[in-house]
Formats: C-alpha cells, structure tokens, sequence
C-alpha cells in the first residue's frame, strides 16, 4: 500500500477480531510513529502501549465515547507533559495529531483499523498505565484487525466537498 491509498483506505474501526497484532508488527507501527514531526524536535510524546485484555476492559473507562478499547487487539495511550503556556500546548496538540495520524497510516499499512479515542478519567488513565504526575493521557489509539471488512481504499468517503473546502488565492 503506498500513502496515497493508506490515506484512502484509512477509517475509524470500532470492532475488532480476536486476532493479535504480531509483536514485530506492532513494533514496527509504532518505530514508524516515532518519526513524526514535532515543534522544535522536541518529541514531548511517549507511547504506553496495551494488549492485556482486562487492562483494556479497565482503560475503556477512561471516556464515554472509549467502548471500543475493551476489544481492541493492542491501545496506544499517548502521554505528554503539562504546559502552562498556551503557545506550547497548541504546538504539543498539533504534534499529538501528527503522531496519531503517522501512527495510525502506519497501522493501516498492516491491514490494521484504529479508532481514536478522548481521554477524560485521567486519574483512572494514571493508575492504569502508571504515567508520572506531571503528565497526562492525550488520546488513545485502539488497534485491532477490522471485524467488518478488511482496510482497502474507499471509494466514497464523507467529507465536505472540494470546491467549499478549498480557496484558491483568496477565501
Ligand atoms: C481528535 C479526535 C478524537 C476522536 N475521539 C473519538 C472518541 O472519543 N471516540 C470515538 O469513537 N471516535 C473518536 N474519534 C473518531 C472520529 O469520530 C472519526 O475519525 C470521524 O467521525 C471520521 O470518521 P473516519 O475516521 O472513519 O473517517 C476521534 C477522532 C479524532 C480526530
């Protein structure tokens, strides 16, 4: 699969097969993820990666919107540190989606869906993955291969329309 087509072929899974993830496949996602861009190089990230089945039912607590965790395969918690200054923490959520985003075309190389997930428990995020005090759970990535259908590129995709999306010289 190139980019173009792990772009294409890209989707929020939610439900998994019961199927690992291979350990040197994983590995492997999340080596590619570790190349993402950051502000100043600074790589404010760590990855905690997840693949015990009742730690995920436990993590899938940490937000509403976060049920699919507890069947995923393997859920990458992204951490980073707490900034006061409003202009690094833009820069650090700018870098966190380009890490999710490079993990997850990673993953969709492998055949494998994600699902992104909010993180709003975060004390119970704390006492399951264990990250220090000066730290927090940015998002999680649940991984899994899709129960529906396999990862290919889609043909039709729902998204707000080129010509309103897209301003040629001026808006
Ligand atoms: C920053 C962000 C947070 C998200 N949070 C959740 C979430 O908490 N739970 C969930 O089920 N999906 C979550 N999603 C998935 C989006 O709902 C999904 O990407 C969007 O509907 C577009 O669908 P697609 O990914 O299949 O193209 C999140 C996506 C992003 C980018």
């Amino acid at each position: 699969m190139n980019t173009l087509e792990a772009i294409a072929a890209r989707r929020n899974v939610r439900a998994y097969t019961d199927e690992p993830i291979p350990a040197e496949v994983l590995r492997a996602v999340l080596d590619t993820a570790r190349r993402a861009p950051s502000a100043g190089n600074r790589q404010e990230w760590d990855m905690v990666v997840v693949t015990d089945r009742a730690q995920l039912q436990a993590l899938a607590g940490v937000w509403r919107g976060a049920g699919h965790v507890a069947g995923s395969a393997a859920t990458v918690a992204l951490i980073a540190p707490k900034h006061d200054d409003p202009m690094r923490n833009r820069s650090l959520e700018f870098d966190l989606g380009q890490l999710a985003m490079t993990l997850i075309l990673a993953a969709t190389e492998h055949g494998i869906g994600c699902g992104h997930t909010a993180v709003s428990e975060q004390d119970l995020a704390r006492e399951l993955l264990g990250f220090p005090d000066d730290r927090f759970c940015a998002w999680l990535v649940a991984m899994g291969y899709p129960a529906d259908r396999p990862i290919r590129p889609l043909k039709r995709h729902n998204r707000r329309p080129f010509e309103e999306v897209v301003h040629f010289g001026t808006w």
